[in-house]
């Protein structure tokens, strides 16, 4: 009976670890800073479906990136490191052959300042070394113009998040 449940108790975290199919980052604004926000990361056919809204922009483009550190905890947003590069790609914009898999490009905020966001991204992934679960997720001043190395030239941070797992729809 006790060797049962000795058995049983070793067995059961490996059962219970389902495949994370949804993950969500709370986006909270760096120093003097009004950026806010969310974003929700889904496992759907051909990648995974990025969702979300993000308020207290100047209207107008902003870089939208996957940095490689989930930690916020710098005043700036710096401590989140550059964007995620699993691959050794060069920085590009989203649709391009060759990026960084943190390169999701800029987010457009209307005239209210608020930027919705809906799309699905092929590169991105829940699983495997390229995860980004526990990555940060960081809004920039400026747009990326998917060119310069090895940030896209979008300026500072206004918002940082980490990518946690959320519970599944
Ligand atoms: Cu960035
Ligand atoms: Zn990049």
């Amino acid at each position: 009976m006790r060797l049962a449940a000795a058995v049983f108790a070793l067995a059961a975290p490996a059962a219970l670890a389902a495949p994370v199919t949804k993950a969500v980052a709370s986006l909270v604004p760096t120093k003097d800073s009004n950026v806010t926000g969310s974003v929700s990361l889904t496992k759907v056919t051909g990648g995974v479906r990025v969702a979300g809204r993000v308020a207290g922009l100047t209207p107008g483009l902003h870089g939208f990136h996957i940095h490689e550190y989930g930690d916020c905890t710098s005043p700036d947003g710096s401590a989140a490191g550059s964007h995620f590069n699993p691959s050794g790609a060069p920085h590009a914009g989203p649709g391009a052959g060759m990026r960084h898999a943190g390169d999701l490009g800029n987010v457009e905020a209307n005239a209210e300042g608020v930027a919705s966001i809906d799309y699905v991204d092929a590169l991105a992934s829940l699983e495997g070394e390229a995860s980004i679960l526990g990555r940060g997720v960081i809004v920039h001043v400026g747009p990326d113009d998917f060119k310069t190395q090895p940030t896209g030239n979008a300026g500072g941070r206004l918002a940082c998040g980490v990518i946690g797992v959320a519970k599944a729809e």
